[in-house]
């Protein structure tokens, strides 16, 4: 078995793909995080433009460095979509239970501690209403690993487990390898 794509930049144009897959027409949205950590789109977020048709898009960002750049650039040209400063370990403090049609979470998951994975993941699927659907990109190794950059890579095993307990999973591909047991996952989930 290969991983999808062998290059990182592949990978940020699949992030595009995902979000194009999904009718978001009239839809509520969360995305987490505001980095546009490729560049190659000219977006602050690059997915944004692709929910033009959405009723609203909230994209909550734990760095204010990163929520000042972004402003910056281009998404409150958007009148649907708006910035909260937050993170997604503490959701309760910005959003009610079953409020969004679609969670994307690209790699923000991933900064979060071990320990607190399953809640989180918990609350998005509180987050999200019957019915919606979250789209998960998550680094995953053999074991629990930290690189210097807080970049975390959950265990597979256990971050299948979890997943697969609480979402109705209909896709589950691996996207990409960095060395020998590092793996790009991509996960879509219904709450049933
Ligand atoms: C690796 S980047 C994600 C890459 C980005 N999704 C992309 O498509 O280019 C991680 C981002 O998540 C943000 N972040 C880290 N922990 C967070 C948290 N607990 N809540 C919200 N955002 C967080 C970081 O500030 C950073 O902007």
């Amino acid at each position: 078995m290969r991983a999808k794509f062998d290059r990182v930049h592949d990978v940020y144009k699949e992030y595009v793909r995902i979000a194009e897959r999904e009718d978001l027409k009239d839809k509520v949205v969360l995305k987490t995080d505001c980095h546009n950590e490729s560049g190659i789109y000219n977006h602050s977020i690059p997915i944004v433009p692709v929910m033009k048709e959405a009723k609203k898009v909230y994209c909550l960002e734990l760095d204010e460095d990163v929520i000042r750049k972004a402003q910056k650039k281009t998404f409150d040209k958007l009148d649907n979509v708006f910035v909260n400063h937050g993170s997604i370990s503490n959701l309760d403090d910005c959003y009610v239970n079953n409020t969004f049609d679609f969670i994307f979470d690209y790699s923000t998951i991933d900064h979060i501690p071990f320990e607190d994975l399953k809640e989180t993941l918990i609350s998005y699927k509180d987050k999200l209403k019957v019915g919606g659907v979250i789209n998960l990109v998550i680094w995953t190794s053999d074991k629990y690993e930290i690189e210097n950059n807080n970049q975390m890579y959950f265990p597979k095993k256990e971050v299948d487990d979890m997943i697969k307990e609480l979402f109705v999973i209909d896709k589950d591909e691996w996207l990409l390898s960095a060395g020998c047991h590092k793996r790009l996952w991509y996960y879509r989930g219904v709450k049933e």
